[in-house]
């Protein structure tokens, strides 16, 4: 069997059909008349005006869903449940890493707290429109703020609690931000780890790429959360616990424009400077409540719903966050790593809680695969009828795997294919209609259009690969990226213009089934563990380095983070000692993990004389990739030197 093998195919089990919220007659909505159908989807929404029209798509490629509509997105997932009467059910299991440190808020708590923020916030003088930054592990607070947010028309930027402070600093000057939501630290494997810290370096500009301290920001709030000692900026700084609490309960939500920014999301493209990219409220919100309804298949007061993503991700924001409170969904929320205090964590959450959706990357399924089979075996996983995959191609081996170990054999998959860009799900099958291949996205969702093309614009034939586009706007699509709309435009409209196709920047098939096959980014972004990294971002990282003259930096291939960082270095100086050069390697890394965040550390770093260049000095990266992926080399013949490669396998210190 090859890894494609596309004659083994999963069918639904009818007992799933007869249940599932789609059926097989979505698609034929959706085919028959698309505007009307995502009509249809925003109606599942409360809106305090109704839209003149479902799309304007005549400021191409800005599109405006669901014009004039005006709605509130913080009422949508929560105040509206508590209207109908649910305000007893749990929104959110909240679970500490460290053990027995949990607690249950309800949808009625939970509007409390929100309001509660809400006045806070307004009391600093923040109007809808101002950006804030939230830098925070998976507390409760990190959901009450963003939501906080939402009900204000504050436009959030969460940056990943991993990321260095200097791309919380660079994120913060970008968006300008006025608050900086944070908590003195975070427990990370046991052990409490400082936060506020990175955040007073960021602002202060200390260690960092910046001059001087962050102008925007007036405000840094702090949740306590492990009590760590912090420095404090007085009239600057200001604790949770010591603001909000007094807070009255009462808060009148407005309502915004349909095309209201809720929030900016920073993600790496093919330079070194991450995108801020813009997303509003009707069509986000309509796609990621309509995408969770049918794609998780889920039902409210029944199932218990866990997003494995962190909140400082597009999967935490949409799937964490917006899509299952804005259907009333009772969620999982844990604070820590899988193995915090042993592999067992998450199948003890699952079994203790009864989950029975469970969305989580292939990294993390390729990583219980290492730990064992007999971990889950050791726990009632019965409750589990659907499991999800985002974030790379799951290969077929774990998509196995998972499905057995965790689904006990029975449940159905959903490889779910999208980006931050899209800002909700775009190709996945649909659970109950759509049969299974285990390793491919299947099809695209009723009321998207996909179509894999060629560098003319044309639709390749079956089994041959192209470049995967989006054919008409989508409603979370991204608006453009803050700042810099030019880069918008140029990033994902300016290579099939003419056509007016999205370029997702991936390579995609489809086999002779008519089923997608995704196959990997095809621009010069890496996906390490599901997070997105670019190789510019890690060149520049080195080469900020004193010692480095020049690097080039490659994605190859790795059996447990799908990719791992490879990266090929030359020295300015002669460093000739054995010790001194592995020494320089660990500094080397030690400065990416601080230019950008510990994930993007190289696994591989070799020293070596000289890089592959063409005549006209292009860097080979293909000739890398082969040589860090153990292939022997490819045509090396357009090299200035075509002895370059052999030089670098003979004298090239890897560390
Ligand atoms: C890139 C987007 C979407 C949330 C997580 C990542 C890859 C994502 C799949 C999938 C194959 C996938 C693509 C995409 N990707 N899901 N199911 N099958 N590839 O969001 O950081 O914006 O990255 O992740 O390459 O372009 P992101």
């Amino acid at each position: 069997m090859t890894d494609h093998d596309h004659t083994q195919t999963y069918a639904p089990d009818p007992a799933f059909t007869a249940q599932a919220n789609a059926q097989a007659d979505l698609y034929d909505a959706a085919g028959a008349d698309r505007l009307a159908f995502w009509d249809e989807q925003a109606r599942r929404l409360d809106w305090s005006t109704e839209w003149s029209e479902v799309l304007d798509w005549s400021d191409a490629p800005v599109a405006k869903w669901f014009v004039g509509g005006r709605l509130n997105v913080a009422h949508n997932c929560v105040d509206r449940h508590v209207e109908a009467g649910n305000g007893d059910r749990v929104a959110i299991h909240w679970i500490g890493e460290p053990e027995d440190d949990a607690r249950d808020i309800t949808y009625a708590e939970l509007k409390d707290e929100v309001s509660r923020a809400a006045n806070y916030l307004s009391s600093l003088g923040l109007v809808a429109g101002d950006r804030v930054a939230i830098y925070m592990p998976l507390l409760p607070e990190v959901y009450i703020a963003m939501l906080a947010c939402a009900r204000l028309g504050l436009t959030h930027s969460v940056v990943f609690a991993g990321f260095s402070p200097n791309a919380l600093r660079q994120r913060i000057d970008d968006a300008e931000a006025k608050v900086v939501i944070t908590a003195d630290g975070q427990f990370r494997r046991g052990k409490p780890a400082p936060l506020k810290a990175g955040v007073d370096d960021a602002l202060s500009g200390n260690g960092v790429d910046a001059e001087g301290t962050a102008e925007s920001v007036q405000t840094v709030l702090v949740v306590r959360r492990t009590g760590l000692d912090v420095e404090w900026t007085d009239g600057r700084d200001a604790w949770w616990d010591e603001v909000v609490p007094q807070q009255s309960t009462e808060h009148t939500p407005e309502a915004f424009d349909s095309e209201h920014p809720l929030f900016l999301l920073y993600t790496s493209g093919t330079t070194g400077k991450p995108k801020g990219i813009v997303h509003t409220s009707g069509g986000y919100l309509t796609q990621a409540s309509y995408t969770h309804h049918n794609v998780f298949d889920h039902k409210p007061g029944q199932d218990v719903y866990w997003c494995t993503a962190d909140v400082g991700w597009v999967t935490g924001h949409t799937y964490g966050v917006y899509a299952p409170l804005s259907n009333g969904a009772e969620c999982i929320v844990y604070e820590g790593t899988p193995n915090s205090p042993d592999e067992h964590r998450h199948f003890q959450i699952i079994e203790k809680y009864g989950v029975t959706i469970y969305y989580s990357a292939p990294t993390l399924v390729r990583t219980f695969m290492k730990w064992g089979a007999e971990i889950p075996a050791a726990h009632d996983l019965s409750s589990i009828r659907l499991l999800g995959s985002v974030g790379e191609p799951i290969n077929p081996e774990a998509w196995r795997w998972y499905r057995d170990n965790l689904g006990g054999g029975t449940a159905p998959i959903v490889d779910t294919w999208w980006q931050t860009e899209t800002g909700a799900i775009m190709i996945s099958p649909l659970p109950g209609v759509t049969e299974t291949k285990p390793g491919s996205a299947m099809r695209p969702l009723p009321g998207i259009s996909v179509s894999i093309v060629d560098n003319e614009a044309k639709e390749v034939a079956a089994e041959e690969q192209g470049f995967l586009v989006l054919t008409e706007p989508w409603p979370s699509m991204l608006r453009g990226i803050w700042g810099d709309m030019e880069r918008y435009r140029d990033t994902y409209w300016s290579r099939f213009a003419e056509e007016g196709y999205y370029f997702a920047g991936d390579g995609a098939k489809w086999d002779s089934d008519g089923a997608l096959w995704v196959l990997g980014r095809v621009d010069d972004v890496m996906n390490i563990s599901g997070h997105r990294i670019s190789t510019s971002e890690v060149e520049s990282a080195l080469v900020g380095h004193r010692a480095v003259a020049e690097a080039a930096v490659v994605g190859a291939n790795d059996e447990t983070t799908g990719q791992a960082i490879v990266a090929y270095v030359i020295l300015r100086g002669n460093v000739d000692a054995e010790e001194d050069r592995q020494k320089l390697i660990d500094e080397l890394r030690a400065e990416v993990s601080r230019e950008i965040s510990p994930i993007a550390k190289p696994r591989d770093i070799t020293i070596v004389p000289e890089l592959p260049k063409t005549r006209s000095g292009k860097i080979m990266r293909r000739l890398l990739k082969d040589m860090a992926e153990g292939r022997d080399g490819g045509d090396t013949s357009t090299l200035s030197d075509p002895t370059i490669m052999e030089q670098i396998r003979e004298k090239g210190t890897r560390g």
